[in-house]
């Protein structure tokens, strides 16, 4: 089964061929990135515009480099949530058009479901159930992924999410938006002795809290300029790596301890960070348990991922009709299921 998939939930307009959720045929990604630099972050209504004038372009890339004419599809996916709304109604008019068109299922994608599938692309050995965590730039969760399309979810953040959390203390070095890169390369070079910082605490066993770290990068950087001290930027990166990564990876591994998985799949732009990718590689060994990472070119927002989960939705029956809309807030349990 050839499915065509868009995605447009945030600032980059992609499009992919994939053929029963683990063969890519094609990915497209237009990013508008540069343009949101300007302003320091997504700005909604820029990112709807470019959506509305690279969608088309961007969708028939796709059909090309996967040598697939519109009538050897046999469905639509969209992401129609969450995300931006005016972001995601682009994907999902355009989806929705093109399968009435041509005569096909439509088939709505939860984009964190999404980039759970992102694994699938490249693993062909991986299948349900694992215990994911899903790091991203508007989301940050531990979930069970008990079958394709059955989700729980077992810990998430109470407040920013991992990425915002490094965009935020990037923004705070004068790092260009999006800032988790520009950590991850200075975290590299850095002094993890210079500088204190405060480990999160949250309620909930696997529930994680980024907004005081954040916080206190922002004191910590402001305490400096106002003593006329230099801010070491490398060295505050790391001390802030360090944290965000041993949160992340001692709530994962104590997770899976409690609800007895032995395989941890990392998803979202969040997993490309080698300081997260090397820690879990650690512990994974130490623990024994097998460790999935997706690679860097399906971490961020891509529509292969969507296309991906999308077979496995339609297996179990989520197709919508001409009302679907875009929700710009869904539950990764619900999702989309009928
Ligand atoms: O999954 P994604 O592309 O978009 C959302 O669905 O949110 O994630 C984007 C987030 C941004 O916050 C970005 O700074 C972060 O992923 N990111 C990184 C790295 N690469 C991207 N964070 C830390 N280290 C990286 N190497
Ligand atoms: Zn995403």
């Amino acid at each position: 089964m050839k499915i065509l998939a868009i995605e447009s939930s945030c600032d980059e307009t992609a499009s992919a061929v994939v053929e029963n959720g683990r063969i890519l045929h094609s990915s497209v990604i237009l990013s508008q990135v540069e343009e949101h630099q300007l302003y320091g972050g997504v700005v909604p209504e820029i990112a709807s515009r470019r959506h509305v004038e690279g969608i088309e372009q961007v969708v028939s890339q796709a059909l090309t480099q996967a040598d697939t004419p519109l009538e050897e599809l046999d469905g639509i996916a969209v992401t129609a949530g969450p995300g931006l709304i005016g972001a995601l109604l682009v994907g999902v008019n355009f989806g929705k058009a093109l399968a009435y068109q041509q005569n096909l299922p439509l088939i709505p994608v939860h984009h964190i479901r999404g980039h759970i599938a992102a694994n699938y692309l490249v693993y062909p050995e991986l299948t349900p159930p694992f215990l994911s965590l899903v790091v991203s730039g508007g989301h940050s969760h531990i979930v069970l992924v008990k079958d394709y399309t059955q989700f729980q979810v077992v810990g998430r953040t109470l407040d920013d999410a991992a990425g915002e959390a490094f965009d935020k203390a990037a923004r705070t070095l004068g790092f260009p938006y999006p800032g988790g890169i520009y950590i991850d390369e200075a975290a590299k070079k850095g002094n993890p002795a210079t500088y204190r910082l405060p480990t999160p605490r949250a309620e909930g066993a696997y529930n994680f809290s980024f907004s005081g770290l954040k916080t206190a990068v922002i004191n910590l950087v402001h305490n400096l300029e106002q003593k006329g001290e230099p801010v070491i930027k490398e060295d505050v990166a790391t001390t802030f790596q360090e944290i965000v990564v041993t949160t992340l990876t001692d709530k994962l591994v104590a997770a899976a301890k409690e609800y007895k998985q032995d395989t941890l799949v990392c998803a979202g732009g969040v997993a490309a960070n080698s300081g997260l990718r090397s820690r879990l590689e650690q512990v994974a060994q130490q623990e024994n348990l097998k460790l999935f990472l997706p690679p860097l070119s399906l971490c961020g927002d891509n529509a292969a991922m969507i296309g991906a989960q999308a077979f496995y939705e339609f297996q179990d029956g989520n197709v919508a009709d001409w009302s679907l809309n875009a929700t710009a807030t869904v539950n990764l349990e619900q999702g989309f299921s009928k």
